[in-house]
């Protein structure tokens, strides 16, 4: 199974990823996870990747080409996956309909997170995450037991730089502009299902999961 979960920044789409990582044994292929360990570890790719995303803009294109290209088509390429958080450009789904067509593979479904901004602002605003084992906590809907603590490791919780609220207005409207025409993108090839999440995880995974059934 190869899908893309499309959709605005925390409308749930790195939590569903992980649960049907987990359900279909297939990798979560997260850019945003990939550019903040690049940042974490003080790498070329992480400098130039967070001039762009402290700013809630979009990393370049050509960068976020040749990492994904490595990632799927390189040594070893994954049989199945989710993509969480690519592509994010027209540009980026053009190149990947490309690379998919040259790999002579295809795309199974591209599913669209849908919820409306005020949730969205809510749930990125009161996100927290673990610095050492990078789970992800939600202060309003999925606190930690000890204030400031990972349950699972221990490690100290810290809130994104990019969740800070300017930073979030900007992020939703370079969506807007620069994601949102992927959905009449991917309508027109037929991929595209939309998956009501303004619910609970449990009750959005078992939209998702109707989605799949009926595909
Ligand atoms: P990225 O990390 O991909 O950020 P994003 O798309 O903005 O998505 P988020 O991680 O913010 O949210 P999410 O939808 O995964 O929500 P989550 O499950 O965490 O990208 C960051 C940056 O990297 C970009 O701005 C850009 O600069 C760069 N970048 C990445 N990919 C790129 C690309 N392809 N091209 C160019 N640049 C790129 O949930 C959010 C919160 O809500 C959590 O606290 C969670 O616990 C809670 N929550 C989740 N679901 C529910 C629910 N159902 N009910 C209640 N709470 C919930």
């Amino acid at each position: 199974m190869k899908m893309i979960l499309l959709g605005p920044p925390g409308v749930g789409k790195g939590t569903q990823a992980q649960i049907l990582s987990r359900e279909y044994r297939i990798p979560q292929i997260s850019t945003g996870d990939i550019l903040r360990s690049a940042i974490q570890a003080g790498s070329e790719l992480g400098k130039r990747a967070n001039q762009y995303m402290s700013k809630g803009e979009l990393v370049p294109d050509e960068i976020m080409l040749g990492l994904i290209r490595e990632r799927l088509f390189g040594d070893n390429p994954p049989e199945g996956y989710i993509l969480d958080g690519f592509p994010r450009t027209l540009v980026q789904a053009e190149a990947l309909n490309q690379l998919f067509a040259e790999n002579k593979t295809r795309l199974d479904i591209v599913l669209l997170l849908d919820a409306d901004e005020e949730l969205i602002l809510k749930r990125l605003s009161s996100r927290r995450v673990c610095r050492k084992c990078k789970a992800v906590y939600n202060l309003l809907t999925q606190p930690p037991a000890v204030d400031g603590i990972c349950d699972k490791c221990g490690g100290p919780l810290y809130q994104r730089d990019d969740d800070k609220i300017e930073t979030i207005q900007n992020r939703l409207a370079v969506y807007r502009r620069q994601t949102e025409p992927l959905i009449n993108f991917y309508k027109s090839i037929n991929l595209l299902k939309t998956v009501d999440s303004s619910g609970n995880p449990r009750e959005v995974h078992q939209n998702i999961m109707k989605q799949l059934g009926g595909n």
